[in-house]
């Protein structure tokens, strides 16, 4: 055995890092600090207790070699449980709300474990809840151990012995909150007494979402009707004796969508890869902070991974369906400023420069716009053949033929060069990004590159210029054209592009055009 090495991958468990909090808690005066516990092998914390609960049934002999875990679980005791049935060989059945998350029921067949989802809407005691259907399995299982996470005091003994010390020695003592989720209770109620025992003035904070019945329960010893709600792990619609209220100093209730976007914000403004109920752990955490407006140190809980709600918390799609991302991100997207009109799309690249732009922009489907101009500029070229010196002639001194002469060139300059449309080295900016990037892109000094195109490189500011004012004047966000530059006086081949939504990449690459 090599000297660093461990001997299987439990004894990976626990020994996650706490951390200070940069930006997320910059608004109170307390110093927020969190506990990764989102690093441990089987994925959350519940690896602690799970191995403490296996472990203790063994002692007893509750559960015998070979023999059948079984649980009610909202993924991670499953997860724990599984990882120590894989490494010490028993077999595993785990029963599961339908609310959880796809990525963990798929974790948990990963594991090996066999998975039986139940409605989440029906009462505890319904014989279609999950506590009910796991009690069942159990008890029509022969060699199973029903691990019961709770009602088994395993369960925050588990975090007495392991979470707790750890949580202690990190901090040196020198921790005045602790704030974490409660859905068992049993993290909340082991790290609880640790603290407690060594340091009586640690207030202990327990977080918990809208329609779970804790918060009514420890504020109030009323027993409130619960009602569903989407963050996963926290919050309970009965009280197992797990939990214990009178551990609690003080609740604090959060909602699903404070629970996502705070998430969200742990992970991009944080580097904090943490999932949903973290968020609720943090937010909890800073309100708490904000109402006390105390210097004090605050350590918060993160029990699991982000990678556990990649399809949910972190889908905007799944985030605005549910109306916990209003409208558009920001500004809206990309896509928002190209109307509603049809598209036709036609691809173009460096190669295709011998091709007519006509052909490319697909005159012969446009409405007298772009096919005019280019009769126009037939007819311009047979009359320049015929009469040299055009501008001389008093026609051309008219504002129509001034214009007529002007687009003559612009025409002729673009003839065959799509590759000069494009600007080379310009921002890219897709099509269902924000729009918020626009401003970004010209927050760096640089011309916002946009326009009507499926597939959006850049293209010359005035283009992009007056596709933002559109976009701008039909959201009625000055924002959008503030400080915007006047194009360049370089020739921009103006209507002709304009009316083509000309776009594209760097030279030599693949560049789409599109013609709405
Ligand atoms: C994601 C998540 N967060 C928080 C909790 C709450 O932990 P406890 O059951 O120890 O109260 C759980 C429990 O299942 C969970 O899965």
């Amino acid at each position: 055995m090599l000297p660093r090495a461990r001997s299987n991958i439990l004894e990976a468990i626990g020994r996650t890092p706490l951390v200070k909090l940069q930006r997320l808690a910059r608004h109170v005066a307390a110093d927020v600090y969190v506990k990764c516990e989102y690093m441990n092998p089987g994925g959350s914390m519940k690896d602690r207790m799970t191995l403490h609960m296996v472990t203790q049934a063994e002692a007893r002999g509750d559960l015998e070699p070979g023999g059948t875990i079984v649980e009610a679980t909202s993924g991670n005791t499953g997860s724990g449980l599984a990882m120590i049935a894989a490494v010490r060989g028993y077999h595993c059945v785990f029963v599961m709300p339908d609310k959880m998350s796809q990525e963990k029921i798929a974790s948990l067949r990963a594991w090996g474990a066999r998975v039986v989802v139940c409605p989440t809407a029906v009462e505890p005691e319904d014989p279609r809840s999950y506590y009910s259907v796991a009690k069942r399995i159990a008890a029509q299982t022969p060699n199973c151990f029903y691990t019961n996470q709770y009602h088994n005091q395993d369960n925050p003994g588990g975090h007495y012995r392991s979470t707790g010390p750890e949580i202690w020695e990190d901090t040196g003592g020198e921790i005045d909150v602790f704030v974490a989720g409660m859905g068992t209770g049993g993290t909340m109620a082991g790290v609880g007494r640790f603290l407690k025992e060594h340091k009586p003035s640690v207030k202990l904070v327990g977080v918990d979402p809208v329609g779970s019945l804790y918060y009514d329960y420890v504020k109030s010893a009323r027993l409130t009707k619960p009602f569903t709600y989407k963050v996963e792990g926290i919050g309970e619609d009965f009280l197992p004796s797990t939990f214990d209220p009178k551990l609690l100093d003080d609740i604090v209730r959060v909602d699903d969508k404070e629970c996502f976007l705070t998430a969200r914000d742990l992970v991009r403004l944080e580097g904090l890869y943490a999932g949903g109920s973290s968020g609720a752990a943090v937010a909890g955490a800073l309100k708490y902070a904000q109402e006390t407006g105390k210097k004090e140190n605050i350590v918060v809980l993160l029990p699991d991974s982000a990678s556990k709600y990649l399809s949910k918390v972190f889908n905007d799609e799944w985030l605005r369906e549910n109306g916990f991302l209003e409208g558009r991100p920001g500004l809206g997207v990309v896509a928002d400023l190209l109307g509603r009109q049809k598209r036709v799309l036609i691809t173009a690249d460096a190669a295709d420069r011998d091709r007519r732009p006509d052909e490319l922009l697909g005159c012969d489907r446009d409405r007298g716009g772009y096919a005019e101009q280019l009769r126009e500029r037939d007819a311009l070229r047979r009359r320049d053949r015929r009469r040299p010196r055009l501008g001389a002639h008093p026609w051309a001194r008219s504002d129509r033929g001034r214009r007529l002469l002007r687009r003559a060139r612009r025409v002729r300059d673009l003839a065959g060069s799509v590759d000069r449309l494009v600007d080379p080295g310009g921002s890219l900016v897709g099509l269902h990004e924000p729009r918020r990037r626009l401003l970004r892109v010209r927050s760096r000094r640089r011309a916002a590159r946009c326009c009507r195109t499926a597939t959006i490189r850049s293209c010359r500011r005035g283009v992009a210029r007056r596709t933002v004012r559109v976009g701008a004047r039909r959201e009625g966000d000055p924002r959008d054209v503030r400080r915007l530059r006047p194009p360049r006086a370089s020739a921009l081949p103006g209507r002709l592009l304009e009316r083509a939504r000309t776009a594209g990449g760097r030279r030599g690459t693949a560049r789409p055009l599109a013609r709405f």
